[in-house]
């Protein structure tokens, strides 16, 4: 008898939780979301978040809130966001730094980025340059080449942490030339990207998005761009094909993350309106005149982004084991 009433009231709780987890989910956003950005403000990848997520805030009708949490090269923002609640209200933008490269370069990476996060979509699509302080003698990329190696161990090469795009594509560029810099450590490429105006470091590789108004303020020099086709906002910024150094290929992305077990109904509604953001002609507009690449229909969504963490995993991880 007693058994029976206890199982009556188990099964009674069980549908009272599913119910409430059920309205929890279609009543989703009923709050601020935050979109952690795991480096400092001004970089690349906190220009995308704020673009993108100013027109989420519309779309779910509650205010996505950037949260900038660096160091760690974006693993202490990306750790932070693994060990936030399921809820749908955190989450990150990510990138090949924090979800692939952070793989090989941190052996006790506190999350295994195609297991403990939700891929709820790619934002942009982000070229690296080579970029270098105005006055480095360097005319073009020949001449950076031949002065990086009769300088080695002499230059400071700008970076935003050991596992950060800018590290871990400046360690590419660093084997392919053999030198070995002075790697600098900033807390994002925007710090680095003031280092580097001032003069205060000699080259960095960056994504795009952080470089753009410089370069065509004449503030800082391009050498090349390490994708197969020049960007049509850089056009005189030859690819290092075109330069000379058709060994250095090096492109980047960026995309939002959710913790993982965070509900299926609420990763696709933020996928949804991160998908209506892509879409908007104003976000569009100020994401392509910064270089960025838009993601087609094919490349948005959580099955894309799954698909492209792990192939991008699998990419990095022996490069940056042979090479670094
Ligand atoms: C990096 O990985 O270098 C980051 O994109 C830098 C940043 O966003 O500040």
């Amino acid at each position: 008898m007693i058994k029976n009433l206890v199982g009556a009231l188990l099964s009674a709780a069980l549908v009272v939780v599913t119910a409430g987890a059920a309205q929890a989910q279609s009543d989703y956003p009923k709050r601020n979301i935050v979109m952690i950005v795991p480096f400092a403000a001004g970089g690349p990848t906190d220009v995308v978040a704020r673009i993108v997520s100013e027109h989420m805030s519309r779309t779910l009708g509650q205010t996505v809130l950037i949260e900038n949490v660096a160091g760690a090269g974006g693993t202490t923002g990306a750790t932070r966001a693994m060990r936030a609640a399921n809820d749908g209200y955190t989450v990150i933008m990510g990138h090949m730094g924090t979800h692939a490269a952070a793989v090989a370069l941190y052996p006790n990476l506190a999350y295994k980025p195609d297991v403990d996060f939700e891929p709820v979509g790619m934002a942009a699509g982000t070229p690296i340059l080579i970029l270098a302080k105005k006055d480095l003698p360097a005319k073009d990329l020949k001449e950076f080449v031949a002065y990086v190696k009769a300088n080695n161990e002499k230059l400071n090469m700008a970076h935003a942490g050991v596992g950060s795009v800018s590290h871990t594509t400046c360690l590419l560029l660093s084997s392919i030339l053999q030198v070995k810099p002075i790697a600098v450590p900033f807390q994002g490429t925007g710090p680095a990207m003031n280092a580097l105006v001032g003069g205060q470091v000699d080259y960095m590789c960056d994504q795009i998005v952080n470089a753009v108004p410089q370069i065509q303020g004449g503030t800082i020099k391009a050498y090349a761009i390490g994708t197969p086709e020049r960007s049509p906002v850089l056009p005189d910024v030859p690819t290092t094909t075109e330069a000379g150094l058709p060994q250095y290929q090096a492109s980047a992305w960026n995309a939002v993350f959710a913790p993982k077990g965070t509900p299926k109904e609420i990763v696709q509604k933020l996928a949804d309106a991160l998908d209506k953001a892509l879409d908007d002609p104003a976000v569009r507009k100020r994401l392509l005149d910064l270089g960025s690449d838009i993601p087609g229909k094919d490349r948005r969504g959580p099955q894309a982004l799954g698909t492209l963490v792990k192939n991008e995993i699998a990419k990095w991880t022996p490069i940056i084991k042979a090479n670094m």
